[in-house]
């Protein structure tokens, strides 16, 4: 067993007592290597942003569970290192989809989980929700779970209104299980294809695809119901138009690729909404300036040469977020 407070993680409660009080969100970015950790850990260390780094299951299966947990520990001697004197880092899993996934990473230094039982039946959701935060307070560590379904791109009914989280339920399902946070669903998605384009308009003098708007009714409710309860938002990557026309112009094929508006989402950041999900921004600033590289340089073939530039741009991606989009810089001094 290993404590996320021999690493030198934080959990999120603190965090997020701060950040809604605040008015600002904290940054949850995915990593599955090492330039994407970087990247975070500078972004933040300039910034003095608090930060969740978020791991998949499909991530910790990537980059393997034990370099997982002394990359988290080297993330946070890193950030000393750029001087960052008191580092507010949260080691966090993202979709944990069963007990014993969650337990495993409370195990190996995690300081938070999430247990995603949204596809469940509700019963059903609130007994492993429960279940997951029995164990894992034990511990000290934080769990965040979810309510409502996130649409899919798969889905016909993408952003369909009978996705998003019933309001009438939040208090119960809180109540029930003890959880620390929750996911909800007001139209946000996974991906990099958030809306289909006949949910979109378009803009007439760009052309570009215009998706509609969250449905900030239903955050208002909720926060009504919870004064003060931390809120998460999953999918919530903007899709860069410049990374989208970069890969498209140096031979990447990702038609129609559409995100939710930045202005949107410095909106909900002001609300009880104190975790904002960014994962598919990443892989676009990645992919674009790999693609470049590659197209501009073809005889390049130094990993550095290319994967060092496409650190340079989430490093800056990254800050763009904190700064301009969630409003945590300067909150962990
Ligand atoms: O919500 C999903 C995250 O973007 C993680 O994606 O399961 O491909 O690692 P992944
Ligand atoms: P995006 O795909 O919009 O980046 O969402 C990521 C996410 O919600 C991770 O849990
Ligand atoms: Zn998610």
């Amino acid at each position: 067993m290993v404590s996320y407070k021999e690493i030198g993680l934080v959990n999120t409660r603190a965090m997020f007592a701060k950040a809604v009080k605040g008015g600002y969100a904290i940054p949850a970015f995915n990593f599955n290597n090492m330039e994407q950790l970087q990247a975070i850990i500078q972004a933040c260390a300039e910034t003095k942003s608090p930060v969740i780094l978020q791991v998949s299951k499909g991530a910790r299966n990537y980059a393997n569970q034990t370099l997982l947990r002394y990359m988290a520990e080297g993330a946070v001697q890193y950030a000393k290192e750029l001087g960052w004197k008191r580092p507010q880092i949260v080691l966090h899993l993202d979709h944990g989809d069963s007990y014993e996934l969650c337990k495993s990473c409370v195990q190996t230094g995690f300081s938070s989980v999430m247990i995603d039982g949204s596809a469940l039946p509700y019963d059903e959701n609130v007994a492993l929700t429960k279940k997951v935060v029995r164990y894992a307070h034990r511990f000290g560590v934080t769990v965040e779970a979810e309510l409502g379904v996130l649409a899919g791109v798969e889905d016909e009914v993408a952003a369909e209104e009978s996705h998003y989280t019933k309001p009438e339920e939040v208090v119960d399902f809180v109540t029930k299980t003890g959880c620390d946070s929750l996911a909800i669903s007001i139209g946000t998605s996974h991906g990099a294809y958030k809306f289909k384009p006949e949910q979109c308009t378009r803009d007439p003098k760009t052309g570009k695809l215009v998706p509609p708007p969250l449905a900030f009714d239903v955050l208002k409710q909720i926060e009504k119901k919870l004064p003060g309860f931390p809120i998460v938002l999953h999918g919530s990557s903007s899709v860069p138009q410049e990374y989208v026309d970069i890969i498209n112009t140096h031979g990447g094929k990702l038609p129609d690729a559409v995100g939710i508006p930045e202005e949107q989402l410095r909106k909900a950041a002001k609300s009880a909404v104190c975790k904002i999900n960014i994962d598919s921004d990443s892989r676009l600033a990645m992919t674009a300036a790999v693609r470049k590289v590659f197209v501009e340089k073809p005889g390049e073939f130094d990993p550095r040469k290319y994967l060092g530039p496409a650190r340079d741009e989430m490093v800056k991606l990254y800050k763009h977020k904190i700064i301009n989009v969630l409003g945590s810089d300067g909150k962990a001094k």
